[in-house]
């Protein structure tokens, strides 16, 4: 396999490609992933929620990001992989965010972060970039900021936060990101920042103006079920389909029924 560069998702946006971006948290979950030739794998802090059951994405650590990464980095042979810096290992300074991503690269041998927020971690991004380390913003609804928000809710409906965002954006980008995440805002909003900038958009619950879409793995197999926003396309009812074969594996011991002849010896 040719592997994804952040060169290719540029060229993907010129071409007018659009770009497949989905989470991973572990090895067999990346291999699929991988294998099903989507572009760009994201080890997110949503496995704060996906993995560890955590109410938001502000308790995992660096480790446990690390441990993560370097599980699916061993899977992928074909996507970019991208993954995200916690909350509390970057926005305290911009020396202690480049010791963040740099222990990314070498523990984990992912190729590039992902950091929430615009103008207000500007010199974090900008010496995380100077140290060769590609960088992708995300901007909108930022989980790490969810008390700040309060709810999780669609952000940037109002003019004066529209007009951050796209600041941020133009921001992120003259900074040398690589490309951008736009999270639960306005289609159109999200669309006309996709086209004041030259680096791919990629959209989750930003509609179908940006350059790229992004959703959690687990949400689209249908493995969560309890999550239902209305930007969430489900593919499978994986809880459905899991929960009746692991509820005959119950039964089927209950019953004397496993293992059968065949399946001893
Ligand atoms: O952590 C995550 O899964 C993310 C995506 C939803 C963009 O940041
Ligand atoms: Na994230």
């Amino acid at each position: 396999y040719k592997r994804v560069t952040v060169k290719s998702l540029v060229e993907m946006k010129q071409n007018g490609e659009k770009i497949s971006m989905l989470t991973a948290y572990d090895y067999s979950m990346a291999k699929i992933v991988d294998a099903a030739n989507v572009d760009v794998i994201l080890v997110g802090d949503s496995a704060s929620n996906v993995m560890a059951g955590h109410e938001t994405t502000l308790p995992i650590t660096l480790d446990q990001m690390i441990y993560h990464a370097s599980s699916v980095v061993r899977a992928a042979n074909r996507a970019l992989i991208v993954v995200d810096i916690p909350f509390g290992s970057y926005q305290s300074d911009s020396k202690e965010a480049l010791r963040s991503a740099i222990r990314i690269m070498k523990e984990s041998g992912g190729h590039a972060v992902k950091v929430e927020g615009g103008a207000e971690i500007k010199d974090s991004v900008k010496r995380i970039i100077g140290a060769g380390i590609p960088v992708m913003g995300h901007l909108g609804l930022t989980p790490q900021s969810i008390y700040k928000f309060g709810t999780y809710t669609v952000r940037a409906k109002e003019v004066a936060e529209a007009e951050k965002l796209k600041e941020d954006a133009k921001m992120l980008e003259k900074m040398g990101c690589f490309g951008l995440v736009l999270e639960k805002i306005p289609a159109k909003l999200a669309k006309e920042v996709a086209e004041s900038v030259a680096i791919p958009v990629i959209g989750i619950g930003a509609g179908n103006g940006v350059d790229g879409q992004v959703l959690v793995v687990h949400d689209l197999l249908g493995m969560t079920h309890e999550f239902n926003p209305r930007f969430l396309r489900r593919y499978m009812s994986l809880y459905d389909d899991m929960s009746a074969a692991i509820g005959q594996y119950v039964a089927d011991v209950k019953e004397k029924d496993f293992p059968n002849k065949n399946e001893q010896y």
